[in-house]
């Protein structure tokens, strides 16, 4: 079969699909995202798929009595503010979807990694261009078993990293975290894409990712180890259809057609975002407002609308986007579709 031609035909919807089925079809039961609205106070939003997932690596719910098994898989939303400024840039998104596989005491590193090997080289037919794995700190050791299981796999490039690039440290004030091991695969024009961070989650940090990396929080065993994973859907599907920034995949371009030419491109890019980012907000029932998230959603908006104002787009271009936004999303995200009318109002005011 021509490898090329069997993922051009793949559609996203059909990448998440494959996904969840994969490892499904692996003994991982399927989690619905939660909310971009967290449950944790300490945490404005949403940011990583492990976040809803955190009581079960703790100890303190049981996955097995809540989902019957220690394995779950999920297509979670997940919103980053800290890159908001980035966004406009050829890989960088605010709002994101996250494919994840969990494991509570279930199972570790070797099958982590091998089911992330086969999902991207034989399911996704794509190539590894290098991996990356923990060099070790004063706490922590070296991985050497990552490191062993790619070699194994006929990885060859094993690259290591720190704890600033391959350490997943707690969302919120204090979590479980541990080292990583991270895939890398070549855009088309060859510049190398993180795609994939397994995370071992072995300990429990007694503070914030920044207490972590300032060497003032504790970290103490897990009772039960943990995995994490989380792979960026846009980038994967930006390597599946061969493009060379995230933008020009299939789910963006049909919006970015939708606004004048005139439009300077790094401005497209944000507009789109921004309006997509928004919307999930909005569906997830986030009002704009002066304070914490509602004020993340406030500007995201106002920056829109700025632009919408700066480039004279008439009011029916941005309407006509999130009405086919709202659709093309709500075929998987029910709640988008439904909160179509409130979104699309939320723009209009
Ligand atoms: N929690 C890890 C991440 O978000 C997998 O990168």
């Amino acid at each position: 079969m021509n490898i090329v031609l069997r993922n051009k035909q793949m559609e996203a919807q059909d990448i998440r699909k494959n996904f969840l089925s994969f490892f499904k079809a692996r003994g991982h039961v399927i989690v619905p995202s939660s909310s971009l609205i967290p449950d944790d106070p300490s945490v404005l939003l949403t940011t990583a798929g492990m976040q809803q997932f955190k009581k079960y690596y703790t100890g303190s719910a049981d996955a097995m009595r809540d989902f019957g098994s220690n394995n779950t898989v999920s297509i979670q939303k997940a919103f980053r503010t800290s890159d908001i400024d980035e966004v406009g840039d050829d890989t960088h998104l605010t709002f994101f979807e996250m494919l994840g596989n969990f494991s509570f005491g279930g199972y570790f590193k070797k099958e982590a990694i091998c089911y992330a090997f086969d999902f991207i080289t034989k399911e996704m037919e794509l190539e590894i261009s290098y991996v990356t794995v923990f060099s070790g700190s004063q706490q922590v050791p070296k991985d050497k078993e990552s490191c062993a299981i790619w070699q194994e796999l006929g990885v060859e490039d094993i690259r290591e990293e720190g704890m600033e690039d391959v350490f997943w440290g707690p969302t919120g004030s204090s979590g479980p975290c541990g080292p990583t091991t991270e895939m890398y695969c070549k855009n088309t024009q060859g510049k190398d894409v993180e795609i994939w961070n397994i995370v071992f989650n072995e300990f429990f940090c007694s503070g914030s990712r920044e207490a972590l990396l300032s060497g003032k929080a504790n970290l103490t065993p897990l009772e039960k180890k943990g995995i994490d994973t989380g792979m960026g859907f846009e980038r994967l599907v930006m390597i599946i259809e061969k493009k060379k920034n995230i933008f020009e995949i299939s789910l963006f371009a049909q919006f970015l057609e939708l606004l004048p030419k005139e439009v300077d491109e790094r401005h497209k890019r944000i507009i789109i975002d921004h309006l997509r980012g928004a919307s999930f907000l909005l569906a997830d029932g986030l009002r704009p407002s002066n304070k914490e998230a509602g004020y993340v959603l406030r500007r995201l908006m106002r920056r829109t609308l700025v632009y919408e104002y700066l480039y004279k787009i008439p009011a029916h271009v941005l309407d006509a986007i999130l009405h086919d936004l709202t659709h093309e999303y709500g075929s998987f995200y029910a709640e988008v579709l439904s909160a179509s009318g409130i979104i699309r109002e939320a723009f209009a005011d």
